[in-house]
């Protein structure tokens, strides 16, 4: 058969052939995986897989929801087709006290500019199991899928539909069109208990606790085990919706058990902060007799208008949180401790312990956080410890019982280099970043071969560049044979393979299929978002979100990096125009500087990018009518807060700056406005009140 060439392919040619391509993959992959009879030779079945990388590279816009490439290593029979949340699936903060509860209603406060004005939230108990989202068309459940990483999770219709808890088609009226409703599965205490009775006397596997079963459970390949096993579920959220269906958190709860759906009894409406608190006490009193888990309360602010304008920051909202329980302690002997080095090479002290179970889960390790925390509670191995886990945090070592110290200890002596190779000298940093906290680095930099392992362990993380195939096993194993040093190594990888004698597929552990694979999954990467790149650097500081920021306020890489050099050569003009994006500060800049500044950094990132097609950061909004301009806010604003007006400017494709100069193209001045005003009169910057900057962003 005669092939068009990748490049000469059109765009309708490429999806049709992605969609063909597709199909026939995955009928391979039936026929070797699961009837162990393929019908291909490995060559052949490579060579599709090529051809399939190869397109998606190109159009990466056209890469299918079931992509071969996405199915790296994996038998597909065990793995659900991936489903794109048209909304993302956001996580909550945490409030561990009163205090952060304060802080919490304070800063929508000051968000939404309320002064006294009493704030209702609805109290939610905090079930401890697994969300899940349902897709509801005519009222009919079309889809049900895992949340995943919050913006693809896992079609699991299948399993979910089993549940007699969730209606598969809605009850009464009034319920849009097209409605997307999330909420927990979870497993109940008796019936956690009866199930693992039964699953040990038949001799299979027990699980740890109720959210394990749960999530266990629902992700089974075949739907009738899930339908034997007891799961359950409380609505108290949604997704996309075709039209909206209340005003407040509290009415949509109501509408939803309308629907059929069951709403925990618990969640009530209340104002403030004691209302909230006054829930919160009350549901730790109740907690042991629900009769499932709950591990905090959730506080929304409920009006649903509120939560809109209060929006979210990166992956959690502003108009929620969760209220955690107190930790669950147990304790153990600290066997040992032990010296990690992290990706910027703070080195941490891990604590190996005697296994316990802690609130239902085996803890073997616990975080001493640094050679301050070790020497104030005076940690020594031998020692029995008090070991706490919270919710998803890493277990932590809380104190020490000294009664039981046995005789002829030590104080732990924190070592004073590096346990890498080099043994480089550690140096003693403080930071002040709200407390103050002490880091032990090692100063070797890219130099430490932990640090270098930590930095492409960070590359190819699922939020970075995503390749699927190089875990941590494969990673250090192909740095330690010297194939892999740096992330440019990543993408030459398949080259330099084909010169060697000794192939990647010789090697332990390792074949044809998964060597094609992981070439497969590394030519699909060769292609790249600038936000993604920018993020899978590993600079200090810099995470998602601020790449995100870096990516949209520079637009490609070029740009980018022309920045970076100049603020890392001391531009100062460069350094107020990176200052001047939304949420980069000082320590941003200061990380930005050493990084780009070390001529191994710069040197790295540039055989990086040579090796890669970096795309575009998408432009920020245009068709606005305050897209691209540079908007400065001053004196009081009456109808929205500064952080408000900030947010919903920046929505629209405006970028907001602190002071005026010439490249501002508007002013937004209200009551009490002084300098700033008078330096946009003399430059002749337009300037607005309020109330025209609002109809001007309305008409937009
Ligand atoms: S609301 C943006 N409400 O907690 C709001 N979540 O830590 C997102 N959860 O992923 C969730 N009970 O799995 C909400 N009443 C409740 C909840 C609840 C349990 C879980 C949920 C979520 C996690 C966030």
């Amino acid at each position: 058969m005669t092939q068009t060439p990748v490049a000469q392919l059109s765009q309708a040619e490429a999806a049709e052939e992605l969609a063909r391509l597709a199909a026939e993959l995955a009928a391979h992959d039936e026929r070797y995986y699961r009837q162990d009879a393929p019908t291909v030779s490995d060559a052949d079945y490579d060579a599709l897989k090529r051809r399939n990388a190869a397109i998606e590279a190109r159009f990466p816009e056209l890469v299918r929801g079931d992509s071969p490439s996405r199915r790296v290593g994996a038998a597909p029979s065990e793995s659900f087709a991936p489903v794109e949340h048209g909304v993302p699936m956001l996580s909550l903060d945490n409030a561990f006290d009163a205090a952060d509860v304060e802080d919490f209603v304070r800063r929508i406060r000051r968000f939404l500019g309320l002064d006294e004005t009493p704030i209702a939230f609805t109290a939610e108990p905090k079930i401890d199991g697994l969300s899940a989202s349902l897709l509801y068309e005519d009222g009919r459940l079309v889809r049900g899928a895992t949340r995943g990483d919050g913006r693809v999770g896992e079609d699991v219709t299948a399993n979910l539909l089993t549940l007699s808890d969730i209606p598969r088609r809605l009850a009464g009226t009034g319920w849009p069109d097209r409605i997307e409703v999330r909420g927990e599965v979870y497993i109940a205490h008796e019936a956690f208990a009866a199930m693992n009775a039964a699953a040990e006397a038949a001799g299979e596997k027990t699980y740890a606790n109720p959210r394990n079963a749960a999530a266990g459970s629902l992700r089974q390949i075949d739907a009738a085990v899930t339908a034997r096993r007891p799961l359950r579920f409380f609505a108290y959220a949604w997704g996309e919706i075709s039209a909206s269906f209340a005003e407040t958190q509290a009415e949509a709860l109501a509408r939803l058990a309308d629907w059929g759906f069951p709403v925990n009894p618990r969640s009530l409406r209340v104002i403030d902060v004691q209302g909230l608190l006054d829930v919160y006490a009350g549901l730790e009193r109740d907690r042991a007799g629900l009769g499932y888990d709950i591990d905090g309360v959730v506080y929304k602010v409920d009006r649903l208008d509120w939560q809109g304008r209060l929006g979210a920051v990166g992956r959690v909202p502003r108009w929620a949180i969760a209220h955690k329980f107190p930790a669950e302690q147990a304790t153990t002997t600290l066997l040992e401790i032990d010296i990690q080095v992290g990706r910027t090479g703070a080195l941490t002290p891990v604590a190996k312990l005697a296994p316990v179970t802690v609130g239902g889960v085996v803890v073997r390790n616990a975080t001493l956080h640094n050679a301050d925390e070790i020497a104030r509670k005076d940690v020594r191995v031998g020692d029995t410890v008090i070991v706490q886990r919270a919710g998803d945090v890493i277990p932590q070592i809380v104190g020490v019982v000294e009664t039981d110290r046995p005789p002829g200890s030590e104080p732990f002596a924190f070592p004073t280099v590096c346990p890498c190779a080099l043994r480089t000298a550690v140096t003693r940093e403080t930071t002040t970043g709200g407390a103050e906290t002490v880091v032990q680095r090692c100063t070797g930099e890219l130099a430490c071969p932990f640090q270098k392992i930590e930095h492409l362990k960070h590359f190819v993380s699922r939020r970075a560049f995503d390749i699927e195939g190089l875990g941590e096993k494969q990673l250090v194993s192909l740095f330690e044979d010297g194939l892999l040093r740096e992330p440019a190594d990543i993408f030459t990888l398949a080259a330099r393979d084909r010169q060697n004698l000794k192939k990647l597929k010789d090697r332990e552990g390792a074949g044809e299929t998964s060597v094609a694979n992981l070439f497969a999954a590394i030519e699909a990467r060769r292609t790249i978002p600038l936000a993604r790149f920018i993020f899978g650097l590993g600079v200090r500081h810099i995470g998602e979100t601020t790449a995100q920021t870096l990516a949209r306020g520079y637009g490609s890489v070029t740009a980018f990096l022309a920045a970076m050099d100049a603020v890392a050569a001391g531009d100062e003009a460069a350094a107020v125009e990176l200052d001047a994006l939304d949420q980069i500060g000082e320590a941003v800049i200061v990380a930005v500087r050493s990084f780009f500044a070390e001529s191994h950094n710069r040197a790295m990132v540039q055989r990086l990018v040579e090796q890669l097609t970096v795309v575009d950061a998408e432009a920020p909004k245009s068709d606005t009518a305050v897209a691209g301009k540079t908007v400065v806010f001053t004196g009081a604003l009456e109808r929205m807060t500064r952080d408000e007006a900030k947010a919903q400017a920046e929505r629209l494709g405006a970028k907001v700056a602190a002071s005026v100069s010439k490249k501002t193209d508007i002013v937004v001045a209200g009551p009490g406005a002084g300098s700033k005003l008078k330096t946009a009169t003399e430059l002749g910057i337009q300037v607005l009140t309020e109330e025209e900057w609002l109809q001007l962003v309305d008409a937009g």
